[in-house]
């Protein structure tokens, strides 16, 4: 996404065709190639029987969820909240996983309950866990399909933040409560266990330690099956990583990923089981960019290191990633090409919002300077993480289809948000 067309949805002019004019910062997304991304990764399963049950975490967005409820994809929710959108996206039940250390009785009980059987697999993430499940399906009178979250123990190359699935991590059952766990669950007469799933972290860039995940899973279901039970199906998480630009290393395209796990359940002796993943960035980061305006281009002259900054009407109450986990998004002028290696000058590229972590990095730009820039790769992770942090209206988002426009949330304007500060 880029060049005209992109620029043209932000052009205060009068439209003859009506197309709407939308405000900066805006969050711009191709749903086409949401779709194409989520059919390549669909296919790098090849025979295998297989869910991809796409992370709603990365964007809860209608249009997305649909775009990838149209291809064949099911969900992975950790709340009410994005288990219901999943519902209300087209998503089947059986087509959903959901995942979480703090199910409350509410979410447990919309899972449990919706469609005929429930949805795919309710996946416990401690032993104490199962016995609010267990409470849950005798007070509606259902059974209920409980997977286990095992944490593997392994240490992801990724960000501390995203790691997952190491030992200091609140999440899943540790591989020394599995047996336990899965006796709880098997003796109790309302519960069926059906899955068995894992996630070691998020943007992982080496197929290596996903293999290994694969790897201890495969060995831990056998183990416990020789005990008694028969799961329907393996999940593997999510943590497709992408490249954002300037990776030494950039990870493999996620549909090489899924045919090396493919390859592997194949040979293994759980051929037939189902083999579900869970990604989210990988579909859909790509695919979304942040647009902004630039307030003013500056320079510090005095100081130790003189310096050109370009200032945006975004920052981190709209991205926070980069404040966050010290992430890399190439902010790029909107109408042009981005200079190539060694033209143009550098720049610190900030938002508005007040504290030093409000920053997007450096990048060069050449004369004259962009009035607006997109910030790419923003699709993932961008919306969903937005705050209203220093009083700024969350931005708005504009999903394209076949080039034009399909749909759109408008910001709330900063009337309505200083209307919802004072009224109290
Ligand atoms: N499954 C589970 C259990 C997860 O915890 C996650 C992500 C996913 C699947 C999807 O992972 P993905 O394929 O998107 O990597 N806010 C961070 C990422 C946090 C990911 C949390 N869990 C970021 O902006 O990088």
């Amino acid at each position: 996404m880029g060049g005209a067309t992109l620029d043209d949805l932000f052009e205060s002019h009068a439209r003859d065709d009506g197309t709407p004019c939308f405000k900066t910062p805006a969050y711009v997304y191709d749903l086409d190639g949401i779709s194409a991304s989520a059919a390549e990764f669909i296919a790098g399963f090849g025979a295998v029987s297989h869910l991809v049950a796409y992370a709603l975490k990365a964007s809860t967005s209608g249009p997305i969820v649909r775009a990838l409820s149209d291809v064949g994809c099911g969900a992975t929710v950790v709340s009410g909240g994005e288990l219901s959108v999943a519902l209300a996206s087209g998503i089947p039940a059986e087509k959903i996983v959901f995942n979480g250390v703090a199910k409350q009785d509410w979410e447990i009980d919309l899972a449990i309950g919706t469609g005929t059987r429930g949805i795919l697999g309710l996946h416990v993430e401690s032993v104490e866990e199962v016995e609010r499940v267990r409470a849950r399906a005798r007070a509606l009178g259902r059974r209920a399909r409980v997977g286990i979250r095992v944490n593997p123990d392994i240490e992801a190359d990724t960000h501390q933040k995203v790691a997952t699935g190491h030992d200091e991590a609140k999440f899943g059952v540790p591989v020394e409560d599995l047996a336990l766990a899965w006796e709880e669950i098997s003796t109790a007469p309302e519960l069926d266990l059906v899955g068995l799933s894992c996630h070691i972290g998020s943007q992982l860039t080496q197929t290596t330690e996903m293999l290994r995940s694969v790897e201890l899973l495969l060995g831990m279901a056998r183990e416990r099956e020789v005990s008694g039970g028969r799961l329907e199906y393996l999940d593997f998480g999510g943590g497709f990583g992408i490249d954002y630009g300037g990776m030494r290393e950039p990870p493999p395209p996620p549909a090489a990923f899924a045919a090396a796990i493919a390859r592997r359940v194949a040979d293994s002796a759980f051929a037939d089981r189902l083999v579900v993943v869970e990604p989210g960035r990988c579909l859909v980061a790509p695919h979304g960019v942040l647009c902004a305006s630039v307030v003013l281009a500056k320079r510090t002259r005095a100081a130790v290191v003189p310096r050109r900054w370009l200032v945006l009407d975004t920052g981190m109450n709209d991205l926070v990633r980069p404040a966050m986990y010290g992430a890399h998004h190439r902010v790029e002028p909107m109408r042009a090409a981005p200079p190539g290696p060694g033209e143009g000058l550098p720049f610190r590229v900030v938002g508005p919002v007040c504290e030093s972590s409000d920053d997007f990095g450096e990048h060069r730009f050449t004369e004259p300077l962009p009035s607006r820039v997109l910030l790419r790769d923003a699709g993932a992770y961008g919306f969903t993480m937005a705050s209203e942090y220093n009083g700024r209206p969350l931005p708005t988002e504009i999903f394209l289809s076949k080039g034009v426009v399909s749909a759109a949330r408008r910001p709330r304007l900063v009337e309505g948000w200083v209307d919802e500060q004072i009224r109290m």
